[in-house]
């Protein structure tokens, strides 16, 4: 009888258990605690994930999950679902993975557990090629859990290595992300940053201030406002969680699932034609004026929409999607009120990752060229311009996907070569009429070239003007290049939206064949 008393007492009635069970895991670390994250200005993983994907389509893993742990008094702490939330949804109908770091849970801190289910889901998005999108709110390692915790951030980073340039991986960051977990975000494509909330970096105001007695708060050190303007860290700096939830979205409709897709195509309402005279005066006659390039772009892609990726760091170099006649692309083009529109060490770093990015997804590159060259200076050279405006060349150079470019004005130099010309394999080079592509500007090619001359001369100053003048006639032009087939035409500004996107269409089942090799070796 003792043993069926037992037995009774077992018996729960299923449904309601596991209703309990999951309300239990929906809490979290409790009431107190998802007060103190609201207090903060901030949402909690669940109520971010709700957030961010469509409405209802949230499926949760290892929602019973607890940490085996049992240092410093862990035992008395298991949390159902430890401190991350996991599984996978839909962002406008798509399918994608998902994982929110628990700040309610022991700070959101990465334990063994919180480490496998992170895992998890990256290695379910691998296989089925969908993207995933992580978002950070964490103490950092568990640091009960010791060496366990870092092996498990040995662990994703190795699944962010393995899945890149196969899925496309999101990071937002919308709490502390402190010491080497920044390097899982810095290991995906794109990392959002939450104003005010969000920050990120290797050692914290408190160990910087011992070692090096320098003074800096946490939003100095690695706010959302120095990493997308300074380090280039972040590629979105967003007001509030809700912004960026509907900026990661927006740059999900850019992108194919995975490598093997093409991006999402839409029917364009803006028709492909469409000729635009105001592009015709829109470049100043004068090589120094400045114009703004944004407006070019936003006048020939589909509906004007194009969405800037890292806006803020190395203005110079304008880099983001849009779409034209419907194809996704991705948009390489200098800013001439910015720095004259030169090539400098970030802007050379901020343009060869976004060109990688878009080959390994299969978005064609249109880039729109204006530069004066590299940027002159000790600290340029000193901090290895050489080195990095080397990615640059590398980048356009591997790119497999189409690429079409457009002289608008100055293509001097170098950067003339960098900036996706024929010689890297440029599929289709235009020029506007009033393009200049020389080895380098008209005043400096006459100081070189004419140097004798110009010593010896009465009147040095003007001798310069009509030598400038005249090498202006001979070279400061686009047909040159063209009666070489460096440039395949010279197009009227007002059809360069048509021109860019028949090329596109000419170019949509291009394929290259490469020497046979394991990777190169680009200049990291
Ligand atoms: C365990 C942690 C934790 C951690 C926070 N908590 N960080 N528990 N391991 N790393 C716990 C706190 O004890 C607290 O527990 C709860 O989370 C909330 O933390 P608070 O400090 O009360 O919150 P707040 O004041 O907002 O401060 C947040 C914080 C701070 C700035 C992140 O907690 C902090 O400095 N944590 C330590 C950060 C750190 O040094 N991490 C190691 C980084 S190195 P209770 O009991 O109150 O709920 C690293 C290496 C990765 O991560 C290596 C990869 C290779």
């Amino acid at each position: 009888m003792a043993g069926t008393r037992s037995r009774e007492r077992k018996v729960e009635p299923p449904l309601e258990r596991l209703e309990a069970m999951r309300g239990e895991a929906c809490l979290g670390g409790g009431k107190r605690r998802i007060e103190l994250q609201h207090a903060k200005g901030k949402l909690t993983a669940r109520e971010r994930i709700a957030s961010l994907l469509d409405t209802g389509t949230f499926h949760e893993l290892d929602a019973f999950v607890t940490h085996r742990a049992t240092e410093f008094g862990l035992e008395e702490r298991r949390t159902l679902g430890d401190s991350v939330v996991t599984g996978w949804g839909e962002v406008e109908g798509r399918l994608v993975y998902i994982f929110a770091q628990d700040f309610t849970v022991l700070g959101g801190s990465v334990g063994e557990v919180h480490g496998q289910k992170v895992c998890k889901v990256l290695d379910l998005a691998l296989e089925n090629g969908a993207p995933v999108i992580g978002i950070n709110d964490s103490g950092g390692a568990r640091i009960q859990e010791g060496v366990t915790s870092l092996n498990a951030y040995g662990e994703i980073f190795y699944r962010n290595t393995m899945a890149s340039g196969v899925i496309p991986q999101l990071s937002i960051i919308a709490g502390p992300c402190a010491g080497g977990a920044v390097y899982s975000p810095a290991l995906m494509d794109f990392v959002f940053m939450v104003e005010d909330t969000g920050y990120m970096f290797i050692t914290g105001p408190d160990v910087i201030r011992s070692v090096t007695k320098e003074e800096a708060s946490a939003a100095e050190l690695g706010g959302a406002d120095v990493h997308s303007r300074k380090s280039g860290v972040t590629h979105f700096a967003c007001q509030g969680e809700e912004e960026t939830f509907g900026l990661v979205r927006r740059l999900l409709s850019f992108l194919p699932s995975n490598n093997a897709e093409d991006p999402p195509y839409l029917t364009p309402l803006d028709p492909s034609d469409r000729v635009d005279p105001v592009l015709d005066t829109l470049v100043p006659h004068d090589p120094s004026e400045p114009y703004d390039m944004l407006e070019i772009v936003e006048r020939i892609v589909d509906a004007e929409v194009f969405l800037q990726v890292q806006e803020r760091f190395a203005p110079n170099l304008l880099v983001g999607f849009a779409r034209m006649g419907g194809h996704v692309v991705g948009i390489v083009a200098q800013q001439p009120p910015v720095l004259a529109g030169v090539l400098d060490i970030d802007a050379a770093d901020k343009g060869a990752r976004f060109i990688r990015f878009c080959d390994c997804f299969n978005i064609p590159l249109v880039t729109l060229v204006d530069t004066p060259g590299f940027l002159p200076g000790v600290e340029q050279e000193h901090g290895g311009i050489i080195r990095h405006g080397a990615k640059m060349i590398y980048a356009y150079a591997e790119a497999s996907v189409p690429k079409i470019s457009i002289v608008t004005r100055k293509a001097y130099g170098g950067a003339y070569i960098v900036m996706s010309s024929k010689a890297l394999r440029g599929d289709v080079c235009y020029a506007y009429p009033g393009a200049e592509i020389a080895v380098m500007g008209p005043r400096g090619a006459v100081s070189v070239v004419f140097r004798h001359e110009l010593e010896e001369a009465d009147d040095p100053e003007s001798v310069r003007e009509q030598l400038v003048r005249e090498y202006r006639e001979e070279f400061a032009h686009p047909y040159v290049a063209a009666k070489r087939g460096y440039l395949d035409d010279v197009i009227a500004p007002r059809d360069t939206r048509s021109r860019v996107i028949r090329s596109l269409e000419m170019l949509q089942n291009k394929r290259v064949h490469r020497p046979a090799k394991k990777h190169g070796s680009i200049p990291l």
